[in-house]
């Protein structure tokens, strides 16, 4: 299988090096800046990739939406299968990639762009063809759940740690998209469209953790409670609603015992009950596995005939539970609650996890 790699980051490299060590698989192209085209197969132009027939997957592992986003297309119209780790560009373009791709025959796939190596993706398409998953929801960006990991067990400063995320090739190149909750808000709309089986909206409340203190942590732990950010979704029939918001778990909860970088991923599924996924979401090599098991997989599932087929309707009015802001709880929904709480400190119970 010969494959074409756009973007050779942290991810992109490790792609490579997974890749030049397998006999099945050749690495023909990478596509790189004019001047950064220091190997032989490294190119500048991506018409090269996609005009060469022998090529039949394309690997993006670019970090900003664009060029990415066009690339993908680009890829798709010429015939070419996709695999791509980037949750920005996928996100951003979700039903119109892969209606594009049901279009023109090809596969994407994008295990990697939501959770690193954790197969919630091949999960959730293998689950949802035998129960109706009524939930997702977790711990899906390991720089946050490093920083408050490290807050809690070691009373960390919160830009000490941050900057150690980033050293470790955690963070994105714009962090304000971690610490924001803007990289789980991509994460949880890519796994939720997946599980549910319709495209589903980005326009969803998000809160992240600036306001956290070492503080309120240990505020909560007083109490037997633990601060994640966690993406939640929660569908009924067909009415859903998603949010990112930090939860307050019960300290004996596996989401409150998840540690530095990993993330957890819960399916809550009608026949099989609540599916828990666990491992490294971010990271070169971890990520790099996911992409590569999405090369040798291609065309072994769902995306080589209709999936997503069921026409979902967003209602924000059964996302509710109890708000924690201005030293008070209240209950509500998660967006009016969200409202009041303006600018202070806010986390989040839902009902769906009691
Ligand atoms: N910045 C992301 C994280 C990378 O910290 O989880 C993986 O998506």
């Amino acid at each position: 299988m010969k494959i074409g790699l756009m973007g050779y980051g942290i991810v992109g490299r490790s792609v490579a090096s997974i890749l030049d060590e397998r006999k099945d698989t050749e690495l023909k192209y990478i596509l790189e800046l004019p001047e950064k085209c220091v190997q032989e197969r490294m190119v500048s132009d991506l018409d090269i990739i996609l005009n060469d027939e022998e090529i039949s997957v394309v690997v993006d592992a670019l970090p900003a939406i664009h060029p990415s986003y066009e690339f993908i297309k680009k890829a798709i119209l010429a015939g070419k299968n996709v695999v791509t780790s980037n949750k920005a560009a996928l996100s951003y373009g979700f039903e119109e990639i892969l209606t594009l791709a049901a279009e023109n025959h090809v596969c994407i796939k994008y295990e990697a762009s939501c959770g690193g190596t954790i197969p919630d993706i091949t999960e959730a398409v293998r689950l949802s063809e035998t129960n109706e998953i009524t939930a997702c929801y977790g711990i899906m960006n390991g720089t946050t759940n490093f920083i408050l990991d490290s807050m809690e067990k070691n009373g960390s400063d919160f830009d000490e740690t941050l900057r150690e995320a980033q050293k470790l090739g955690y963070a994105e190149a714009d962090p304000t998209a971690d610490i924001g909750g803007f990289d789980v808000k991509n994460k949880i709309a890519i796994l939720s469209a997946t599980a549910y089986r319709g495209f589903v909206t980005t326009d969803f409340p998000v809160c992240g953790i600036e306001k956290i203190t070492k503080d309120i942590i240990e505020s909560f732990k007083k109490k037997n409670r633990m601060v994640k950010l966690l993406g939640l979704s929660l569908r009924k029939g067909e009415r859903y609603a998603l949010g990112v918001v930090p939860v307050v778990l019960p300290l004996t909860s596996l989401e409150a015992n998840v540690p530095k970088n990993f993330n957890i991923f819960t399916l809550k599924c009608s026949n099989a009950g609540d599916v828990k996924l666990y491992g490294q979401g971010a990271g070169g090599y971890p990520t790099a596995d996911a992409v590569v098991r999405d090369v040798l997989f291609m065309g072994s599932d769902i995306y080589s005939r209709p999936y997503f087929l069921n026409q979902l309707t967003y209602d924000e009015s059964i996302l509710t539970g109890t708000g924690y802001f201005n030293g008070n709880t209240k209950r509500g929904t998660l967006s009016e609650l969200l409202k009041e709480a303006g600018d202070t400190f806010f986390a989040f119970e839902p009902d769906f996890l009691n």
